[in-house]
């Protein structure tokens, strides 16, 4: 049986329509994982799917990150969620060792920039819904990079970006204190190419917060260069915005989306419950550096 969807945007975002044992047989993942790629992000609602349930069906998509995957400067073990389950929540009860950093993900970004092979996709699903705002944002990096126009696409072909977790973290919090701003900047730095070659054969933008600069160019060339970029990859043409309701289930392609998550009320309750499946590739750039037309 053919997999069930309809596009919510013309550029991004796929719902599709499966009963929850139909999900969890596996028999769609092959289908799903070609949407995740073409679409950027898919929907589904009313899964209301348990702990265990997301992780079987992460698994039939990809390989399950579990464990420890970082370490602070203060030899803190970061753990990337239980048994697989990350809880996304601003909460330090709920999330000790995450709490501090997920402000960041009001503002858009691809998650582990910081790695050599980013998360190829996550999955998510609301545990406890805000009572305002709350709503989760996807950006396509591939559609904004298939729209540039030829020559800028040739400009940028061999630049390479500097990401920082204090570039990611700053912007979120600019009354940080200088002993966070400490912290942050004690994590490793990574560099990538700006335009991602996929193994598929599609390229995107690796446009994420934490792309601090430009490797080589003046500041403030980068800086404005950046700056625009991200407007432009931004456009409400190239964004879904999902509103929660209980249940739902989203997954996005973490290689070609950005997300974010909208502003909600302080002290929230909301959390999120997110499995994620480890990069399948890592971030390359051109073979060869592309010449300048002449
Ligand atoms: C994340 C994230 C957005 C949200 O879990 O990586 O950025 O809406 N979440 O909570
Ligand atoms: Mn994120």
């Amino acid at each position: 049986m053919p997999l069930t969807s309809i596009e919510l945007t013309p550029r991004i975002g796929s719902e599709i329509k499966l009963g929850k044992a139909d999900l969890l047989t596996g028999q769609y993942a092959p289908n799903i994982r070609a949407l995740l790629v073409e679409r950027g992000a898919i929907v589904l609602r009313g899964a209301h799917l348990s702990d265990q349930e997301l992780r079987d069906v992460a698994r039939t998509l990809g390989d399950l990150r579990l464990g420890a995957v970082k370490r602070g400067a203060d030899g803190a073990t970061l753990h990337e969620g239980e048994e697989g389950v990350l809880k996304v929540s601003l909460d330090e009860k709920v999330n000790p060792d995450y709490a501090r950093f997920l402000f960041g993900n009001h503002l858009w970004h691809m998650d582990g920039t910081y790695e050599e092979t980013p998360p190829f996709a996550s999955l998510f699903m609301p545990y406890r819904l805000s009572r305002e705002g709350g709503d989760t944002m996807f950006a396509s990096n591939y559609a904004a990079y298939d729209d540039l126009p030829d020559d800028e696409k040739h400009r940028l072909e061999n630049l390479t970006v500097v990401h920082t977790m204090e570039a990611a973290l700053f912007p979120a919090k600019r009354n940080c204190s200088l002993e966070e701003f400490a912290v942050w900047q004690s994590y490793p730095n990574r560099s990538h190419p700006l335009v991602w070659h996929h193994k598929s054969g599609r390229k995107s933008l690796v446009l994420s917060t934490s792309a601090a600069y430009v490797e080589g160019m003046h500041a403030a060339e980068s800086h404005d260069l950046l700056q625009r970029l991200m407007v432009h990859a931004t456009q409400d043409k190239y964004t879904y915005r999902h509103k929660w309701q209980p249940g739902d289930l989203a997954i996005w392609d973490n290689t070609g989306v950005m997300h974010r998550a909208m502003p909600f009320e302080e002290n929230s309750v909301r959390e999120f419950h997110r499995c994620t499946l480890n990069g399948e590739e890592a971030i390359t750039g051109a073979d060869q550096p592309v010449a300048e037309p002449v």
